[in-house]
Order: C-alpha cells, then structure tokens, then sequence
C-alpha cells in the first residue's frame, strides 16, 4: 500500500501548519507515505488544450510530469493546503486542476481511491478541506476524513502586525495588540488538532487495510456526484 502526501504550502516547513498536519495524518497511518511539498515546483493550471483525452496523460511540460506516476501508483492521498482567500492557495488549485488528465474515457485510474483532506488558515482551513472534498469527488475518490485548523497568518510575524490597520493581529487582539509567541496561533499548539490529525491517518489506514473494495467506493462516490449534478441543474 503507497500512500501520497501532498503539502500544498509555499512556506517553509518549519512554518507551515500544513506540514505539519500533514506529516501528523501521515504518522497516524503507519504505512508507508511519500510527502511532496509543492513549495518551489512549477505547476501551471489546466490550459484546457485537450491534449489528455487520448490517453489520461498531460502534455503540459512542467513539474506535474514528475508528480504524475506517483498519483497514479498510490492507493490513497493526503492533500493539504493552506486558505487563500477562503480557498486553497493557488499552486494547490493548479495541482488540483492538472488531475483532470485522468477524468476521461474510463476515468477508472485513480476510481476509488481513498482521501484525507487537509486545511489551514489564519481563520479556519474549512473552506480548503471542502474545496479539495470537491476535487476527489470529481475523480471518483472518497474523502474519508477532513482535519482543518488555525494556523499562524503571516502577519503576526510581517514587522507591522502591530500597527497594521488591516492585519489579522489587531483583528484578533484589538488595537493595542502585542505580538509575542504566545499569542501567535499555531496547529501545533492545539493537541486536541494533532491528535485529530493522527486520528484520521489511523482511519485512513483502517479503511484501506480492511477490505478496501475500490469498485464499491467508485459507485458510491459517483451517487453523490451524480446527486450533486441534479440539485445543481
Ligand atoms: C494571500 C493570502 C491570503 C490569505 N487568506 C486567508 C483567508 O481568506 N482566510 C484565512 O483563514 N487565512 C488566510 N490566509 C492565512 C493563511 O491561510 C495562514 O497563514 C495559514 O497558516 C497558511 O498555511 P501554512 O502555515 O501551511 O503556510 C491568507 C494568507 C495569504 C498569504
């Protein structure tokens, strides 16, 4: 069983409440797991050019072509990623995007597969959670659990967090705010959070250690869809 982990934060793994999360979900399995961060690749957006429908392969040269075979040989994924104006951050959506490539003809290569979402903002990472929920279901994939949580907005530690009319330190504390590190919020400050996180790698690998039918979890996944299509039309 290989298990794929994807950090989708740009910032530096000793900052990151992603990573963290992340590697705590991936701790919890007790399989075998391979982190990705997506930190400094070159990932571009689908360009819609249709150049996959052939053969569920991306003709777009960049460091998507690295990634592909490790999607393809994993049998289920940890993806996180950090809230970007109440979404995931740009280069996780681009990531997210590129998996198109597998959605055609039989769309049968990652069908059942099994999912942990992961999301982190300065406010809540639920909206990322929900948003990559959104992008399993489109390949078939069954998100068996979502950890999302507060970490550190940046603008505790940008130099103006203190007098900054619009940053998240005086939105928090108010006007006289005092920025210390015991007021930055952080993932890994918050047990009840990283016992979550280890919580859900320990569910994740119950799910595909014990009879994990992917045919079964394709159908399932593909009610909801198709539920989802009808309210939406
Ligand atoms: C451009 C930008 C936009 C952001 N927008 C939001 C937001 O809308 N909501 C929120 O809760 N946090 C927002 N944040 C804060 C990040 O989500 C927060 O710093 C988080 O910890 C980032 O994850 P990381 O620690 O893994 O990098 C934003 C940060 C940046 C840089």
């Amino acid at each position: 069983m290989k298990i794929l982990a994807i950090v989708g934060s740009t910032r530096s793994e000793e900052k990151s409440g992603v990573n963290t999360l992340v590697r705590r979900v991936a701790e919890g399995t007790g399989m075998e797991c391979e982190i990705v961060s997506l930190r400094g690749k070159k990932i571009h957006g689908c360009i819609a050019c249709m150049g996959c429908v052939h053969d569920n392969v991306c003709v777009v040269d960049d460091d998507m072509k690295g990634l592909r075979e490790k999607i393809v040989e994993a049998d289920a994924y940890i993806i996180g990623a950090p809230n970007f104006y109440t979404g995931m951050n740009a280069i996780s959506h681009a990531f997210m995007e590129r998996w198109y490539q597998f959605r055609h003809r039989t769309a049968d290569t990652l069908w059942g597969k099994l999912a942990v979402a992961v999301g982190v903002g300065g406010g809540t990472g639920e909206p990322v959670v929900n948003e990559i929920e959104k992008f399993m279901l489109y390949n078939f994939i069954e998100t068996v659990e979502k950890v999302h949580g507060q970490g550190a907005a940046s603008c505790f530690t940008c130099g103006y967090g203190e007098s900054c009319g619009v940053g998240v330190p005086r939105m928090m504390f108010g006007e006289d705010v005092k920025i210390t590190e015991e007021i930055i919020p952080g993932v890994h400050k918050q047990p009840e959070l990283l016992e979550r996180a280890t919580q859900a790698g320990r569910n994740l690998a119950k799910r595909l250690t014990e009879g994990h039918d992917r045919k079964a979890v394709a159908m399932k996944v593909q009610e909801v869809m198709m539920a989802k299509f009808k309210e939406s039309t």
